[in-house]
This record gives C-alpha cells, structure tokens and sequence, in this order.
C-alpha cells in the first residue's frame, strides 16, 4: 500500500497514523501528478478520499494517471464531498455556483480544516489556530465533469453512489449533526447529496504510458 501527499505534515500525520494502526504503508511526499506519471508501481485498487479532487488541477491529467498505475482490470474507488455542497450555505443556494470554471482564490490560504475535521472522530487533536500565508486554489468539477474525464481516459463506471450526508465534516455553518460524526443539511432545509461514491474499472488491456 502506497499514499501520496505532498504535505510533510499530511505524510507525518499518515505516518503516525499507520504506526499506530500496525496497517503497513509506504508514504511518498510528492505532487500528484508527478508522483502518478513517473512511478513504476502499479497497483489493483486506487483510492482517493474526502478533499481530493477539489484540489486537482487537471482532471483529465488525473484521470490518465489513475489509469496508468492501475493494473487491467484494476478499479479506482473514490468517496468525495458531493460537488453540490460548494454551493450551499446556512442561507441555502448561496456559495459558489456550481459550473463556476476558474480556480477558486483563497488569500487566506488553507486553515487546518482536516484537523478540524478529524479532531472529533478522535485521531489527531488538530491544530485550532493553524494560520497559513499562502494563498490556496482549488477547482470546482461537477459530477459529470469528473466521471466524464475517468471514461475518456478508459475507465470503465461500476458504480455510483449519493448519501444525503457527510462523514465527520461541518461542511458549512448550521448543518445537523446526527449519529457516527455525520452531518445533513440544516433541519428544514430540503435534503441534497452530500457525498459522491464511484468505482470505476481500468478498461484498458495494457496500462497506458
Ligand atoms: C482534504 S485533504 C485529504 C484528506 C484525506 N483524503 C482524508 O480523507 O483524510 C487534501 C490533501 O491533499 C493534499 N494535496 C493537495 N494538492 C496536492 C497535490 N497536488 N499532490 C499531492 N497532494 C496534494 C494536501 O496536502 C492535503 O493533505
């Protein structure tokens, strides 16, 4: 088992965390991409989790490299964030649009929002007053955006999934907190989507360079 990050304290805290569990991995502290398009390990199953693709810059450069480390007939098995929530707020429909295509500026940089999330399902204490001074991007892909860019790349969907609610995080101010660390949106307000599921196969006979 292999996880990449680019971030020593994602890698450290992963490290800690595979140390504690006895769940052997092997972390490489790298950039996604660079990391996908240049190693020579190929692997049965994929996984990326809550917060990834909205950091991802090219989908369709992610989506050849999943291809391109999974064995045939290897899957990519993906639990995100619904792209629907980015556009919800306490108010309602009222973040960002949903088809918004720019990069999405953050000047304040990215807080220790996976602390945060993480705090009370009891892993790591996270760091409340974390402040960063860069200044953080991340990208808008709507669901058809993204299951479109796996096919295109050879992908084959299996599966798709949508849960009206999301695993340990308080997406936005005002969501019900109901049991096992999950919130739904606000009490009144009409349930959506929260999370995306997806498992999808390589479909492709050799994997692609
Ligand atoms: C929300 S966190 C992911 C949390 C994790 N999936 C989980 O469920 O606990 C997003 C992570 O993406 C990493 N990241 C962002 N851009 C990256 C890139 N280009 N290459 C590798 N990692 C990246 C960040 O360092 C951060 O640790």
């Amino acid at each position: 088992m292999t996880g990449v990050d680019i971030s020593d304290a994602a890698i450290d805290v992963a490290q800690g965390l595979s140390e504690t569990t006895g769940i052997k991995c092997e972390f490489v502290r790298s950039d996604l991409f660079d990391w996908l398009e240049s190693t020579d390990a190929r692997f049965d199953i994929a996984f990326a989790s809550y917060g990834c693709v909205g950091w991802l810059s090219d989908l369709a450069r992610w989506a050849r490299g999943i291809v391109r480390i999974l064995n045939p007939g290897g899957r990519l098995v993906c639990i995100e964030f619904h792209p629907l929530v980015w556009s919800l707020s306490k108010a309602g429909l009222a973040g960002d649009s949903y088809f918004v295509s720019e990069p999405i500026s953050d000047s304040d940089g990215v807080s220790d929002y996976v602390g945060d999330a993480l705090a009370p399902s009891g892993f790591e204490p996270g760091v409340g007053e974390f402040q960063n001074p860069e200044r953080a991007f991340s990208f808008q892909w709507t669901v058809a955006s993204i299951i479109q860019s796996l096919i295109d790349a050879g992908m084959e969907l299996d599966v798709i999934r949508e849960y009206p609610h999301a695993n340990g995080c308080e997406l936005f101010e005002g969501m019900h907190r109901i049991e096992g660390n999950r919130y739904t949106v606000p009490q009144g307000m009409a349930s959506i989507p929260l999370m995306l599921g997806l498992r999808a196969t390589n479909g492709l006979p050799d994997a692609a360079d």
